[in-house]
């Protein structure tokens, strides 16, 4: 066996102490797949009084700085979360020789690019499974499994908050304030639940997931964003009526050309969206996730499972520390981010998808003529029309084919300013089903 690798711990808390927990049970098991003892070296914290259960105090410092730089310590391990200190620590443990991994995910999707850089600049390696989807194994699948494929899609539920919101609004008919605060009184949503119901947190995700898969540089910022404080109840009844389910979907597609194989850009959004129930993804429920790919050759793949919580997702970092740990043991580093293909992020307005749109008219003659019409003059088709209610209660259901998504936008805008329509209902995409 050869000497110990020496660990150090930045942040112990809902992920932390999971990571502790794990290297004290697993000591012996790890020691044997690694080839080497892991040991920690030492855990940063805020409050060193504050009591953890099975950490030794001992180990616990408030200066991380000086814990990232120590001549003894081999690997990082960081979860603090959020942009600073955590990038200036993780910059200066690669800057002294230490391999780290991370599960912050808004630091990754902000500013990847500087700490892939400064991984490849100090021969460092920066692995982050936990970042994305917690357990389940995704990134290391899409960095090295499919990295000789050709991924068209990943479509997925990446935020166990606002799918358990949209499970209980569809399956218990509640509106989303009402499931809002059931989630919180379960612990599924924070306190402040803007980073999930506002879809930043899986906006953050999806640009970490669309920069492996298509090889392109890609931030948060690029992400198009919309979250489901605006779903209402009338939304999820009219999925319903489609036989299927809204979901808060993450979508990074490669936007194919005529001319070139990559594509023309790539379109990263997080939204709302009605998908089928025969898809894979309208049977996950509560606070799972999902991803669903789609690669040239391997074709559609499927990962599901716990997507957060303190123990799925020290069970992935545990699984980057292992890999990480070879590979000092064996002297040779991981793979590097590669972002050779540069494709342009484009705009949500080029984006192709489908609509459904409910429209509350007036009860009259030639409605629905004057209501295609708006349709035609965007150049946006239409898959199928039905009437639901009677009279003067009659409801216009529309659902498009696919078009270029700022016509469609027109077209409900133009449908708002019609006479004949008192009120636009409903609007909401369709995916999942081409
Ligand atoms: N929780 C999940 O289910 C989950 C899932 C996937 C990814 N993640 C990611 O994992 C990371 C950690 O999440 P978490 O839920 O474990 O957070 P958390 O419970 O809030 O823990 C954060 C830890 O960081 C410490 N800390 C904060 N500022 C510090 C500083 N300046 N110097 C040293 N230590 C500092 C805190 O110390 P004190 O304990 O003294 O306050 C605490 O121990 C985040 O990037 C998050 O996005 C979390």
């Amino acid at each position: 066996m050869k000497p110990g690798l020496r660990v150090a711990l930045l942040g112990c808390g809902v992920v932390g102490t999971e990571v502790v927990r794990l290297l004290n049970e697993q000591a012996d098991d790890l020691a044997a797949r690694v080839g080497a003892p892991l040991e920690l070296a030492g855990i940063a914290v805020r409050r060193p009084d504050r009591v953890r259960a099975g950490v030794d105090p001992e180990l616990l410092t408030t200066d991380a700085q000086v814990l990232v730089t120590r001549d003894d310590v081999d690997i990082v391990i960081e979860v603090i979360g959020g942009i600073e200190p955590a990038r200036t620590l993780m910059l200066e443990a690669m800057k002294t020789g230490k391999s780290v991994i991370t599960a912050n995910k808004a630091l990754l999707a902000e500013d990847g690019a500087t700490l892939f850089a400064a991984a490849r600049e100090y021969g460092a390696d920066l692995y982050y499974e936990a970042s994305v989807a917690g357990a389940i194994p995704l990134l290391r699948p899409l960095r090295e499994s499919l990295v000789g494929d050709h991924i068209h899609r990943v479509l997925g539920i990446v935020n166990g908050t606002t799918n358990y919101i949209l499970d209980q609004m569809d399956t218990h008919g509640a509106g989303f304030n009402d499931a809002l605060e059931e989630a919180q009184a379960l612990g599924y949503a924070e306190a402040d639940p803007t980073a999930d119901v506002e879809g930043f947190d899986a906006a953050a995700k999806a640009a970490i997931l669309a920069q492996l898969a298509f090889h392109t540089p890609v931030t948060a910022a690029d992400v198009h964003r919309e979250g489901i404080t605006e779903v209402s109840a009338a939304d999820v009844a009219g999925a319903q009526g489609m036989d299927c389910v809204v979901k808060l979907l993450a979508i990074c597609e490669r936007i194919p050309s005529q001319d070139g194989r990559n594509g023309r850009g790539v379109s990263v959004r997080v939204y709302p969206a009605m998908i089928p129930r025969s898809h894979p993804l309208a049977s996950v429920r509560e606070a799972y996730n999902a991803v669903f790919v789609e690669a040239e050759s391997a074709g559609s793949l499927m990962f599901y499972g716990a997507g957060a919580g303190g123990a799925p997702t020290a069970s992935a970092i545990l699984g980057d520390l292992v890999a990480v740990a070879r590979n000092v043991v064996g002297g040779t580093p991981g793979p590097v981010e590669v972002t050779y293909a540069k494709l342009p992020v484009l705009p949500m307005g080029e984006t192709v998808t489908r609509y459904y749109i409910q429209v509350d008219v007036t009860d009259e003659a030639g409605v629905l003529a004057t209501v295609a019409e708006e349709f035609a003059r965007h150049g946006v088709s239409i898959q199928a029309v039905r009437q639901v209610g009677s009279g003067e209660e009659a409801q216009l259901v529309v659902v498009t084919h696919r078009a270029p998504d700022a016509a469609l936008s027109a077209t409900v805008e133009g449908l708002r300013g019609l006479e004949i329509v008192r009120e636009v209902t409903s609007v909401m995409r369709v995916e999942g089903d081409e």
